[in-house]
Order: C-alpha cells, then structure tokens, then sequence
C-alpha cells in the first residue's frame, strides 16, 4: 500500500523496494531496446562492425533485453506471490471494459508497445543470424586459432564464399549439428583445450556433393583441362622451367574416360579406410557399384581383414578427398616462391633469388622456434646474401631488392601460424602427387585386389597427357599461342 504521507520520492522509492525485480527488467529492456535498435539499424545500413562490437550488439544486447522482458511478469509474480502471503490487500482488479475509452487506450498503448519489441526482437535476431553467417565471426573472433584458415581463404578461389557455405550442410538438423558443434569449440578456445593445430581432415563435416555441389554441378563435363606451370631453377639465372600438360578430367555420365568420369560416376561409390588420422596412408579400398558389383583393393603388404573395420572407419570418398585444400591453402616455399616470380610479385632478374628465397623461408621457421623474428630474420638473410656476393645489385637495385624481401615476408606471413604450431606441409594438399602423395596414395600400382587381377593404375596417361616437362621454351605453347 503506497503511503500518501512521504511525498512523490518516497512513493518511488516504495515501489521500487516492493517489486524492484519488475522496475529492473523494464530498465533493461528499455536500456537495451534502445541500443539494439542503433546497432541494428546500422547494421541494416551496412556499417562495418569489429568482431567483438558485432558480439555485442547482436548476441549480448538482444539477450539483455529478453532477460529484461521474461523479468518483469516475474517480478508481477514475485510480488503478488509475497502480498498474499504477507495478506496485503490486492490493489483493485482493473476491469477490462472495452467501452471504457481508459481500457481502449491502455490496449492500443500495450499493443503498440508489443508490436514495437516484437519488431526489435525479430529485427535483431535478423541481423544476429547474419552476422554468425559470416565470414568475419567465423574467422576472426576467435582470432588465434581460425587465423590460419581465414588468411589462406582470403586470397583463394573461394574468398567471396562464407565460411558456413562449405562448413555447413543445408537443413535445419545441419545447423542444430553446427551451432551445437560451435559452442564446443567456443567452450575449447575459452579454457584453451583446442588442438593446435587444428585436426584436418574434418570428420564431422557432410557430404561434400551437399555443399560445393550447391554451386558446383557435378553433372558438368568438364573435359580435359591445359595445365601450364612454371617452375623456376634454383641457378642464377632463375632459369623458368614450363610444363605443360592436359588433365582428362570429364565429368559424371562422361562417356571419355576421365577423373571426375570415373571417381563422380553415377551409382559409385568409393569406400577406403586409413589407420592414420590424417587420411595419408590408404591401406583398404572398397569400390561398390549400382549393379551390385563390388570390388576390394588391399596396400601392398598390408594384411588387414576387412570384416575388423568398424563401420564408422570406413570413409565414403567424396570431393574434398581430393580437392581438400579448395580453399585453405597453404603452400610450400618452392610453389609459392614460383608464384611470386610467375606473376611479378620478386623481379626475375634478381640473381639466385629463388634458391636464396626458399632457403631463407625454410630457415626461418626454424629461427623463429629459437625466439628471433622471422621477418628480421628474412630480410637481414637475404640482404647478407647480397652484400656478400652481388654487392652492385645492393648499390643499384635496392629498390627492387627490397620489394622482392616484402614479398618473401608475405608468403611466410600467409603460411606459417607459430601460434598454431603451423609450419611448411603442416596440411598436405591431396590434389595432384608432386608435392604429396595425394593421388598416389591409391594409385601407386601397389594396391591390388586379393587375386592380383586388378591395379589401382599409376599409369600417367590416365589422368594427363605431359605434353612437355620441365622446358625453357616448349614448342606446343607456341603451336597454342600461349605464354
Ligand atoms: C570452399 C569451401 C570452404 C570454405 C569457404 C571454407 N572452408 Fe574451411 N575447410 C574446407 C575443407 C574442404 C576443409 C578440409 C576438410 C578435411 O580435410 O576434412 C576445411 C577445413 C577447415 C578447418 C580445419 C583445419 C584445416 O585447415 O583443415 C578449419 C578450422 C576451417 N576449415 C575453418 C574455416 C573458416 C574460418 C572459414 C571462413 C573464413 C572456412 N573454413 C571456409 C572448406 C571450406
Ligand atoms: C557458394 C558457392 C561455392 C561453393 C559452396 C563452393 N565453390 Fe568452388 N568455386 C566457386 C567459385 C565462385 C569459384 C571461382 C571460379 C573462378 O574464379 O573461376 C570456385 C572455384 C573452384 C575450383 C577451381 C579453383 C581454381 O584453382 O581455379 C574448384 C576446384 C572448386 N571451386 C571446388 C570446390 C569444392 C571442392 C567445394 C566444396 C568443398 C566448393 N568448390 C564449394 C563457388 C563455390
Ligand atoms: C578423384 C579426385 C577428385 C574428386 C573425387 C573430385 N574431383 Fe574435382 N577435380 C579433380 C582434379 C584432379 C581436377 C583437375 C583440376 C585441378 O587439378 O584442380 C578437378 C577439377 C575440378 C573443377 C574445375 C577446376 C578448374 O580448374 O577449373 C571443379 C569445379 C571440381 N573439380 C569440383 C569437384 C566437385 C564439386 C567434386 C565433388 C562432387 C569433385 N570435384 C570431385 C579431382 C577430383
Ligand atoms: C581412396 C583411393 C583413391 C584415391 C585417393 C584416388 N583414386 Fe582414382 N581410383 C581409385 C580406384 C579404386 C579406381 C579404380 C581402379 C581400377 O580400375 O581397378 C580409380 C580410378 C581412377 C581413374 C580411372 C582409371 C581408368 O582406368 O580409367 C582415374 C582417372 C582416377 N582414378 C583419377 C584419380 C585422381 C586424379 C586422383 C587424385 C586427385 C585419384 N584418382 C585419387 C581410387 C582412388
Ligand atoms: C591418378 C592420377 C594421376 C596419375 C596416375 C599421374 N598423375 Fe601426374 N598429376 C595428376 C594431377 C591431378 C596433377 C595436377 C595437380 C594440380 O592440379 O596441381 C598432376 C600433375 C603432374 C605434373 C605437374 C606438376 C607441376 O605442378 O608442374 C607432372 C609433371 C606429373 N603429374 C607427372 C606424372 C607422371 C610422370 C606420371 C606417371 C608416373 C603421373 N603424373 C601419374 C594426376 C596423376
């Protein structure tokens, strides 16, 4: 009962002493209300957020304003449960008489009110599912460990696809899997009980036909695709070495023979098992087609029973079995070195500069283990090298030198994570079998069916045509026109 005699503070103060949980919870909300409907309107306008502002504003304040509403019923709750018990008289039942024109603007008022927290609250949840979308809360807020991941996604083919295109399946149930899968990994970057680096392969991801296959019709016949890469020697001249070859790869139903013919045919499915985590050695293949018939291969040497594997060690074989590093790439300091050359980034007519590249990138990952800095480390090496031995590009070409130092800082940059335990070849690439085993890890001529009768094939021919290797000036890229 609100006693007349203290005056307006007094009665404030009353109120807020007998149900100071309602007159907290409306606080909030309103605090809260207010600043979610700024950040989202910005939001709606495209104003760039940081990461941990993008927490705030879409995660934390919503939440506070939702706390704010469930609190005050519970207050109302709370404070009528305490007056019966206490026997304060219950103030008067307001009468709901809609002819009453009081009762008809206490509903308009509540309405409104309603219709404006159910607008803030769909609007923020809105933006809040965007955001999480997002390549930047994917990749940066947990900054450390996604790190390597979101530097290598930025300069690859797939740079303008989110994260969550790849990492998770359409459907609601993928994303119950994801978001449940993702407070883990919060909870694991919180008391820092993740692996570094990070597990690759990723079991828990789906079939990959569900996500690339969204943009990637796998249908398509690709044919055979012109290969030319360039590989400069390590000698003073940088001698540029050209390969050119034709990958037969073809497509599902393609009645060339190829590798998407074969691999993505319809009703086959490749089965393998891999007794190391990584999936680098292949000691079991299962070929099952739609007619029923199946085929086993086994590794050379390799006695296994293929009734032992449990069921969940068997791995169907889909796209990022090869192409694992679709977007995640990370090179090793030859391959990136020749990009470098390839596209300008180091002038070529820098003496020695790819062997002394290589070597000092190498090198510095080891420096870097010893406490120096890597980056240091690069650059007085290099210049060193120079000093000591073309002391007259030091004199004249010191600009060029020091860009082409910049670019081998860049690639140690873009590939090395120490913070993650990231060195060179920490993630082999399964594609191709140069720089790993990739596809060689079954077609090694060593996996055999039990009665020797048929081969996982290394024959060159039946994946490319080399059309020329390892030449200064092959004469088919002229017969093409190509550079
Ligand atoms: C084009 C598809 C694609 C996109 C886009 C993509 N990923 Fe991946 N990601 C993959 C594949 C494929 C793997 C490797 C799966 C495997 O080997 O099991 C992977 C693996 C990973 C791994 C495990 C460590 C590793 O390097 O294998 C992390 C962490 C990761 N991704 C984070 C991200 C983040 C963060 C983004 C956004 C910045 C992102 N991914 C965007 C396809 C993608
Ligand atoms: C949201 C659409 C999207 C998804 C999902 C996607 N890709 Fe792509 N992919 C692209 C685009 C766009 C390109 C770039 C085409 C270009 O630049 O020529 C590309 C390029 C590629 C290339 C050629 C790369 C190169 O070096 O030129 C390969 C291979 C590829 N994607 C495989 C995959 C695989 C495997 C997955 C699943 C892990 C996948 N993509 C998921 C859109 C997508
Ligand atoms: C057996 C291994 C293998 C499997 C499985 C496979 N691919 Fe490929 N794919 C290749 C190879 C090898 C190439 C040749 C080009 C290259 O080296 O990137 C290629 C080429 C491509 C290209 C064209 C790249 C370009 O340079 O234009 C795309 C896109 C692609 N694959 C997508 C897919 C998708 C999507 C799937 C799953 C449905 C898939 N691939 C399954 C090995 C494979
Ligand atoms: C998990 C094992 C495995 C991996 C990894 C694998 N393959 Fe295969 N591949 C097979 C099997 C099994 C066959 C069928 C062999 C046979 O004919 O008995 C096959 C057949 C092929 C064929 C058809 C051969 C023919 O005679 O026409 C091509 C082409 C091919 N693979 C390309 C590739 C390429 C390219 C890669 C790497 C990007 C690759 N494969 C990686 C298991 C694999
Ligand atoms: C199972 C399929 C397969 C077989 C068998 C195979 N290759 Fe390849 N090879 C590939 C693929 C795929 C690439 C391209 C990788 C890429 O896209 O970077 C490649 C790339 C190459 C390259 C180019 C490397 C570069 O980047 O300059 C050479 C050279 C090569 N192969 C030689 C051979 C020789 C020689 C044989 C026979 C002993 C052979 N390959 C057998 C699949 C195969």
């Amino acid at each position: 009962m609100v006693d007349e005699t203290k005056g307006w503070i007094g009665v404030i103060g009353q109120l807020v002493w007998r149900n100071w949980i309602t007159l907290f919870g409306s606080s909030l909300t309103t605090v809260s209300a207010g600043a979610t409907a700024v950040f989202t309107a910005m939001g709606i306008a495209g104003v760039p957020f940081s990461p941990y502002i993008g927490i705030l504003a879409y995660v934390l304040l919503p939440g506070v304003f939702v706390l704010g509403l469930l609190l005050i019923p519970l207050g109302a709750y709370v404070d009528r449960r305490r007056r019966r018990a206490s026997n304060i008289a219950e103030p008067a039942h307001i009468n709901l008489d809609f002819n009453s024109p009081r009762i008809r603007r206490l509903a308009v008022v509540v309405g409104m009110l309603t219709l404006v927290n159910f607008t803030i609250i769909s609007g923020a949840s809105y933006e809040a599912a965007v955001y999480m979308e997002s390549t930047q809360f994917c990749g940066q807020v947990c900054h450390t460990v996604m790190e390597p991941e979101f530097t290598a996604h930025l300069d690859s083919p797939h740079s303008q696809v989110k994260c969550v295109e790849c990492h998770i399946g359409p459907g609601l149930p993928s994303l119950i899997h994801a978001k449940l899968n993702g407070l883990n990994q919060v909870y694991g970057v919180l008391t820092g009980s993740y692996e570094a680096p990070i597990l690759a392969p990723v079991h828990a991801m789906v079939d990959a036909e569900l996500t690339c296959g969204e943009c990637h019709n796998p249908e398509m016949d690709l044919g055979d695709i012109l290969r030319v890469t360039t590989d400069y020697s390590p000698d003073e001249e940088n001698t540029p070495l050209k390969s050119v070859f034709l990958l037969h790869v073809g497509g599902r139903g393609s009645p060339q023979a190829g590798i998407h013919s074969w691999h993505l045919a319809p009703d086959r499915e490749v089965f393998f098992y891999s007794p190391d985590e990584k999936r680098e050695e292949i000691s079991y293949i299962k070929v099952e087609e739609g007619d029923g018939e199946s085929v086993e291969y086994f590794a050379d040497g390799f006695e296994i029973d293929p009734a032992g594997i449990p069921e969940e060690g068997l791995r169907r074989m889909d796209c990022t079995d090869c192409h694992n590093r679709a977007t995640h790439i990370f090179k090793l300091p030859g391959v990136a070195m020749n990009e470098a050359l390839t596209d300008g980034r180091i002038d070529t007519s820098l003496p020695s500069i790819k062997m002394i590249g290589v070597e000092v990138l190498e090198a510095a990952v080891a420096a870097e283990e010893e406490g120096e800095d890597a980056l240091g480390f690069i650059s007085s090496r290099i210049k060193k090298y120079y000093e000591n031995n073309y002391e007259k590009v030091v004199k004249d070409e010191g600009e060029t030198l020091d860009t082409a130092i910049a670019a081998v800082q860049d690639i140690y940059r873009r590939n090395i994570f120490p913070k993650m335990n990231i060195g060179w070849g920490e993630y082999p690439i399964h594609i191709g079998h140069t720089q790993f085993d990739g596809c060689f890890r079954c077609h090694d001529d060593g996996h055999a069916s039990r009665d020797g009768e048929r081969v996982i094939s290394q024959s060159c021919t039946i994946c490319h045509n080399v059309i020329a290797w390892q030449e200064e000036n092959p004469d088919i890229l002229e017969v093409l026109g190509v550079q």
